[in-house]
């Protein structure tokens, strides 16, 4: 099967790519130089020419604060790139997977959120992200849109790379415990894009939108707190206290959902899908820092 990557140097595309190269798929991965999906003609000539039997949307405005200054990037490449990719698709009968956020919802629900229920964004990037899905959906019924949320991985910007260079400068850190949600390894989203690239080739994929992130419910106090854990006596650091503190001490430019749990019983359900605890997926990652530290990279 030949798949179609956009974004290939994302967190998520990385972890697809080096994936991929383990098994018989043939990745033909574009990074934004290769391919600007904010580039009507680039995308038509990039899926005619390499003719993909899938695509895959790796590639998003992920920049949740600046989006709040850059609205029209974030619409052009969150809220018109999936339709764009989906138009090129079409004709050719093209299957695209796409990723979106649980910042399509507004926090304020008090159980794991379901795909049906009713989205409400409260910044551009969230706001983005949801026409992406809305359009794509209207341009090719052949997708599967999966909602994920808290990324991390070994590559590229996130929570754990930040909170491993906070740790390594300063005894004390202070990280926000009120908002709720599931981190989720970049290489286990790899993982279930993979598996539907499979479902998709055997024709067995069911398609539409699916919630699927890691299985731990936690806030970004214990996600930090649970890395630390998993650093001791692998990665030095100097920090001793993480304290606690309210989203109103730490304000950011984009307001953030209180509550972004994501129900994944529909993926469990139609697809068989499960993701790992938070522990398991975590230590792959600290493992492979911790290899990295000892190389002198990280
Ligand atoms: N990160 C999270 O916590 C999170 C949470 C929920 C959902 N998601 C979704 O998951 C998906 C993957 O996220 P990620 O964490 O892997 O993101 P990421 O690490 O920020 O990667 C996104 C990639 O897209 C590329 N890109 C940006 N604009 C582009 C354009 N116009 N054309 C082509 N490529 C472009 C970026 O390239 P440059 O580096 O050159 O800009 C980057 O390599 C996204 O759809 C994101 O919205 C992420």
């Amino acid at each position: 099967m030949k798949i179609l990557v956009t974004g290939i140097n994302g967190q998520v595309g990385w972890e697809l790519n080096r994936q991929a190269a383990k098994g018989a798929r043939q990745i033909i991965g574009l990074d934004r130089v290769a391919l600007d999906i904010t580039d009507h003609q680039a995308v038509g000539h990039a899926v005619a020419c390499h003719r993909p039997d899938l695509l895959i949307n790796c590639a998003a405005y992920t920049a949740v604060d600046r989006a709040e200054e850059e609205e029209e990037l974030a619409q052009a490449v969150n809220g018109d790139g999936p339709a764009r990719l989906a138009e090129a698709c079409r004709p050719r009968h093209i299957p695209l997977i796409h990723l979106s956020t649980d910042y399509v919802f507004d926090g304020t629900g008090v159980r794991p959120y379901l795909e049906s229920d009713a989205v409400a964004p409260l910044g551009v990037y969230g706001r983005s992200k949801e026409r992406g899905e809305r359009r794509l959906r209207e341009v090719l019924p052949e997708h599967v849109i999966l909602r994920t949320s808290w990324v991390y991985g070994v590559h590229g910007h996130n929570f754990v790379k930040t909170m491993l260079r906070l740790a390594r400068q300063h005894r004390q850190l202070k990280v926000v415990a009120d908002q709720w949600g599931c981190p989720t390894a970049a290489a286990d989203l790899a993982g279930v894009l993979l598996t539907l690239a499979d479902r998709i080739a055997a024709g067995t994929c069911h398609w539409g939108t699916y919630h699927c992130c890691g299985a731990t419910v936690t806030t970004w106090h214990g996600f930090a707190e649970q890395l630390f854990a998993l650093c001791q006596g692998r990665i030095p650091l100097k920090v001793e206290q993480v304290l606690a503190i309210a989203s109103a001490d730490y304000p950011t430019p984009a307001k953030r959902p209180a509550y972004s749990v994501l129900d994944c019983g529909k993926l469990a359900g139609r697809l068989q899908i499960t993701m790992p605890p938070l522990v398991e997926s975590l230590a792959a990652v600290v493992d492979e820092l911790a290899v990295q530290q000892e190389d002198g990279g990280l």
